[in-house]
């Protein structure tokens, strides 16, 4: 019997949304059915497609389509405002049966490693033992994460950051473009690590830390 596909709406637009939805195409073509990305929900840009994809209506329109059992990928990416960007996301009272849970057929993901619902997994990532990850956090491409780390909701790990083992990352927050974080350390909520930074020392809430080592550069703007 032919299993019909998942069809799935992502929640964003050009860059991020489109990368999250060619990664789920890319997967149908190696094989891996699970999926099948039909569209976007964008109220912001105005645009009746984005790429090849129909944009099928805006946020208000989210609760018609969680009835007709679509699933979703919250894909709206704010590195510098993830306390608004969690607020929005919570404010689409999404089932979290209905988000996507997606793991590349390229990557590698320990058997004992633990996926909440909405985790995004990308091409060429590599999770090591008993690791857990929140809801909705999205991991992009060529990162690897060690073992035993403890990664909570709405954390985005960017493209070929190094984690370390024994690791806690708190809810909402963001990992920069081949960063690179030493093991048993923490960072807090809501906190940024820029692209290229070597984390050496715990990193509290709300601060964006860059370089090598890693040292504040400023509190997130949302403070401000
Ligand atoms: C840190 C970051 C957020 C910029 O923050 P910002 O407040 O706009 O900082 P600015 O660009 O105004 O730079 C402020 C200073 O920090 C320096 N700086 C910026 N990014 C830096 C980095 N990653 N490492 C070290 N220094 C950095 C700048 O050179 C500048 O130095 P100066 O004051 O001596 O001139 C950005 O550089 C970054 O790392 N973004 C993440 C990129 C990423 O991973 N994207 C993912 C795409 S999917």
């Amino acid at each position: 019997m032919i299993q019909k596909k998942k069809q799935v709406l992502i929640i964003g637009g050009q860059g991020s949304g489109s990368v999250l939805g060619d990664t789920i195409v890319d997967a149908n073509k190696r094989g891996d059915m699970e999926y099948e990305f039909v569209g976007f929900i964008n109220d912001r840009d105005q645009q009746a497609h984005i790429g090849d994809k129909p944009v099928l209506g805006g946020l208000d329109d989210v609760p018609k389509f969680v009835k007709q059992g679509y699933h979703f990928v919250y894909s709206i990416y704010k590195f510098d405002d993830q306390p608004n960007r969690i607020r929005l996301f919570e404010s689409l009272n999404i089932p979290h049966d209905q988000l996507v849970t997606f793991v590349h057929p390229t990557a590698y993901i320990a058997p004992n490693v633990e996926l909440a619902h909405g985790v995004f997994i990308m091409a060429n990532v590599s999770i090591t033992s008993n690791t857990k990850l929140g809801l909705n956090c999205i991991i992009r491409p060529g990162t690897t994460i060690g073992h035993d780390n403890v990664i909570e909701d709405h954390v985005s790990i960017t493209a070929g950051a190094s984690v370390g083992s024994c690791i806690h990352i708190k809810r909402g927050a963001s990992v920069g473009l081949k960063a690179c974080i030493r093991e048993y350390l923490s960072i807090g909520e809501n906190s940024m690590l820029a692209m290229g930074a070597v984390l050496t020392k715990n990193l509290p809430a709300n601060e964006l830390w860059a370089g090598n080592p890693a040292r504040l550069l400023r509190q997130a703007k949302w403070l401000s």
